[in-house]
């Protein structure tokens, strides 16, 4: 895909393979290829919405771009700002060593999907948004107890919650305060990993919408992974659809939605509920399960599920294309297709 040049993260060719390991001596038998060659420019203030069957691989991508899983091939790099004189400069964080990302996690943060599992009981709600300072070196004791009462006022909790303990907390607290700690260090890039998915829907939007009111606030960019297309819609800029591993089509999100060039796209939006009753469509139901990332089929991956395949798609993988105003597919098909999307 097109380098921006002004990209905040740009990722090229990134695989995560795990090793399938049997036996007594644990030899590797075979790899899941979790993900298989993703390019991605994330813009800065932009929110990316990632999104894709379960499995498909987006977890591994945010996990591999925070460094959290090694990658096994390609290239994750950052504009960061210059420590002296406040411009930015690249730097290819790919194969940094750990102290050297431990810096840069002041600069990439991430919100993860279970309220409940990602907060530890034992720890008090101040020690839990201070903690990332006090990894990190940063201040007094008494200066780490106000900045996270700082930043949890700022995700709508008050100071009289800074000792309170999880357990009193609802899950859309419990989110907030998922979302303070992820924001105590200051980062530019936020990957919010299925943010809203564990939640109930009445406390979804007030969740989605103190994500975006924090972006305007604090001039956030964030990589925004989920399977719901409704959320993605409402929040996301641009999207990425990936499909096995990989990203099979990419734009902003209007377009994506309305018109659509790849199949797998389509399928997605087609099971999306429309509020206006009246406009029945069509919804496609895509026939046999998500072939398995430790033997994907050859060519096209999706192939064995899309209804539009020809011979050619079996045997060659369709190189993505910008077809326009950077809407990108990975399809053989795309030109001739007429897909159908969801009205504006
Ligand atoms: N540590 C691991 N070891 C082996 N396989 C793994 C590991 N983590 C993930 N996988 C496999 O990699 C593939 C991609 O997983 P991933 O969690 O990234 O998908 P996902 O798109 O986030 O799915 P979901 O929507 O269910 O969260 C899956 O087949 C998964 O089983
Ligand atoms: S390349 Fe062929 S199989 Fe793949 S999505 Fe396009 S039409 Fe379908
Ligand atoms: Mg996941």
């Amino acid at each position: 895909m097109t380098a921006t040049g002004e990209s905040l993260l740009t990722v090229r060719g990134l695989k995560v393979h795990f090793p399938i390991r049997k036996g007594l001596f644990r030899s590797v038998v075979g790899h899941v290829r979790a993900v298989d060659g993703v390019d991605l420019d994330i813009l800065p203030g932009e929110t990316l919405g990632l999104v894709g069957e379960s499995g498909c691989g987006k977890t591994t991508v945010g996990r591999a771009i925070l460094r959290l899983i090694e990658p096994t091939a390609g290239s994750i790099v950052l504009r960061a700002p210059d420590g002296n004189d406040g411009t930015a400069r690249e730097i290819d964080i790919t194969r940094f060593e750990s102290r050297r990302m431990k810096a840069l996690r002041r600069s990439m943060q991430m919100i993860f999907q279970d309220p409940y599992a990602s907060l530890d009981p034992r720890m008090k709600i101040g020690d839990i948004v201070a903690e990332p300072l006090r990894a990190q070196g940063i201040g007094t004791a008494g200066q780490r107890r106000e900045r996270a009462r700082e930043v949890l006022s700022a995700v709508g909790l008050s100071a009289e919650h800074v000792d309170r303990y999880p357990h009193a907390f609802s899950g859309g607290q419990r989110q907030r305060i998922g979302i303070a700690r992820a924001l105590v260090l200051g980062p530019s890039l936020v990957i919010a990993d299925e943010p809203v998915s564990a939640l109930d829907v009445s406390i979804q939007a007030q969740v989605i919408n103190l994500l975006t009111e924090l972006q305007d606030r604090l001039r956030l960019t964030y990589l925004f992974i989920a399977h719901d297309l409704s959320v993605v819609r409402y929040i996301s800029t641009r999207v990425a659809v990936m499909y096995l591993g990989r990203i099979v089509e990419l734009a902003p999100t209007d377009e994506l939605f309305e018109k659509p060039r790849h199949p797998y796209t389509e399928a997605l939006i087609s099971a999306v509920p429309v509020p206006d009753s009246d406009r029945k469509r069509r919804r496609i139901i895509l026939q046999g399960d998500v072939p398995s990332p430790v033997n994907p089929p050859r060519g096209c991956p999706f192939h064995t599920r899309c209804r539009y395949a020809e011979d050619a798609c079996a045997k060659d993988v369709p190189v993505t294309r910008d077809v326009g105003a950077g809407h990108m597919v990975a399809c053989h098909l795309s030109e001739r297709l007429s897909l159908e999307g969801v009205a504006g």
